[in-house]
């Protein structure tokens, strides 16, 4: 926090101030670094891609995230992602042509983000002797550090998981890779209050996104943003927002490359939350809570959360990974909206999943939390507030097997079961089905079915 001055050794495990409460970030002493004088520089890290380091989407931007010994770095190829430009969805959203972006980061290890921090913190676990590590999850936090885990043998993963909160494809993942599971009767809130309380007590090494470490990582999502646009800033980030930890580490990154003259300009931030799960857009949009050079009115927020608990009003969406109420990187993402001139909406499950089906369509697929930035793009569009020859890149931070249950029920013909998924979260059409065509099974039947359809 601004005006707190305590610093704590690198080798420290703690996630907070002792002195302020606050959250913790990672500094660097750049002067005695060797930056590299442009961005570019980095591009002479492919002529070595047979170098583990040099490979990682992460590791290949050591430089700006120099804070472990190179030697304790636990690299499994992370961040081998996409920028996709796509006419399909710029269509779709309201842009010209050549002008929307997805950074698909479905391709990661464990199928979503998380692996780009996961990689840091679970780094930096290694570094200071961890032999156990813990974190609370929607599920992909929980899959990539079971990922992890289970691939490198160096930690026995701890997971927290809400009772049906977790979609299949995420649960899977988890229970395959062998981490303790420990199912809480509760959603994910509650988990996240408990791990941070068993971690402290039996000192296992906490990885969510409090841990300043997992940004770090999360910084490089938006440096082969950058690379991927031969080092041109666009003119927008559009990124779901669950517990803030992207929208920070990305407004991190973006204001540490502009102290450092590595880029001339910074983009702007939209950050989208999903209306049944909108901590963030009633308390910066609605009731005006904005960084204030580090003094956020806490009283907004005291009085929402109040009001949120009297009123026993819980988070709820189809949107499984950012069904949120109390984001722990609320003050973060504060900074990271100020420092990027940054907007915040909300997008009901019904824009989500038409979105997502426009993704899909367009050949990437992912899961609906991603979605939302596609849909909070086209709710910008609408709104004037992004023109449609400005360059926009919309993160989508989960690949679609993570969650297959949304996607057939959207698709389906079956009224029953889409009411059973979705009709119950108010959504009550699917613009862009494609619905499987029912045919008896014989072979004259099946071709006409084809031809009619065709
Ligand atoms: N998209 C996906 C697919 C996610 O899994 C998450 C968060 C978010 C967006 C939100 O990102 O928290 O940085 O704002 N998932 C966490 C988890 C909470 O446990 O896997 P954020």
């Amino acid at each position: 926090m601004p005006g707190c001055a305590a610093t704590y050794d690198v080798g420290e495990v703690r996630t907070s101030c002792a002195k302020c409460g606050s959250l913790l970030d990672i500094d660097y002493d750049w002067d005695s670094l060797p930056v590299p004088n442009s961005l570019a520089d980095f591009e002479a890290k492919w002529s070595r891609r047979n170098e583990p380091l040099a490979f990682s989407g992460v590791w290949r931007f050591y430089d700006l995230l120099p804070f472990a010994p190179l030697a304790k770095i636990v690299s499994i190829g992370e961040g081998q992602t996409l920028l996709h430009p796509s006419n399909g969805v710029a269509k779709f959203v309201g842009l010209n042509e050549g002008n929307l972006f997805l950074q698909y980061e479905g391709m990661n290890p464990s199928g979503s983000f998380k692996d780009n921090g996961m990689t840091a913190a679970f780094t930096h676990a290694h570094t200071i002797g961890a032999s156990r590590a813990a974190c609370a999850s929607t599920g992909n936090t929980s899959a990539s550090l079971a990922l992890y885990c289970g691939v490198s043998k160096l930690m026995q993963a701890v997971i927290f998981i809400g009772s049906g909160k977790i979609s299949y494809g995420k649960l899977s993942q988890a229970l395959d890779y062998g981490a303790l599971t420990i199912q809480i009767a509760g959603d994910f809130d509650d988990a996240m209050h408990r791990v941070q309380q068993v971690s402290v007590k039996q000192g296992i090494y906490l990885v969510n996104s409090i841990n300043p470490f997992r940004l770090e990582g999360q910084k490089t999502i938006m440096f082969r943003v950058l690379e991927a646009l031969r080092w041109r800033v666009p003119d927008w980030i559009v990124v779901p927002g669950g517990n803030l930890g992207n929208s920070s580490a990305f407004g991190k990154a973006f204001h540490e490359l502009h102290q450092l003259g590595l880029i001339d300009r910074m983009p702007r931030l939209a950050v989208i939350n999903a209306a049944g799960a909108d901590t963030l857009y009633q308390l910066y949009e609605k009731r005006g809570l904005r960084w204030n050079g580090g003094r956020p009115d806490a009283s907004i927020i005291n009085n929402y959360y109040a009001e949120m608990d009297d009123a026993n009003r819980r988070a709820s969406t189809i949107a499984s990974a950012i069904e949120i109420n109390r984001p722990v990187n609320l003050y973060k993402c504060l900074r990271a909206l100020e420092c990027c001139h940054g907007v915040v909406r909300e997008v009901t499950d019904e824009q989500m999943l038409d979105a997502k089906a426009q993704v899909g369509a367009n050949g990437l697929g992912c899961e609906p939390a991603s979605a939302a930035s596609v849909a909070g793009a086209k709710m910008l569009r609408e709104q004037g507030v992004i023109a449609p020859d400005e360059r926009v890149v919309c993160i989508l931070t989960g690949h679609q097997l993570k969650d297959p249950t949304a996607t057939v029920a959207y698709h389906t013909h079956d009224q029953n079961e889409f009411n059973r998924v979705l009709g119950s979260r108010g959504v009550n059409r699917a613009a862009f089905a494609n619905r499987a065509v029912q045919v008896e099974n014989n072979l004259e039947e099946i071709i006409r079915a084809i031809e009619l359809n065709s």
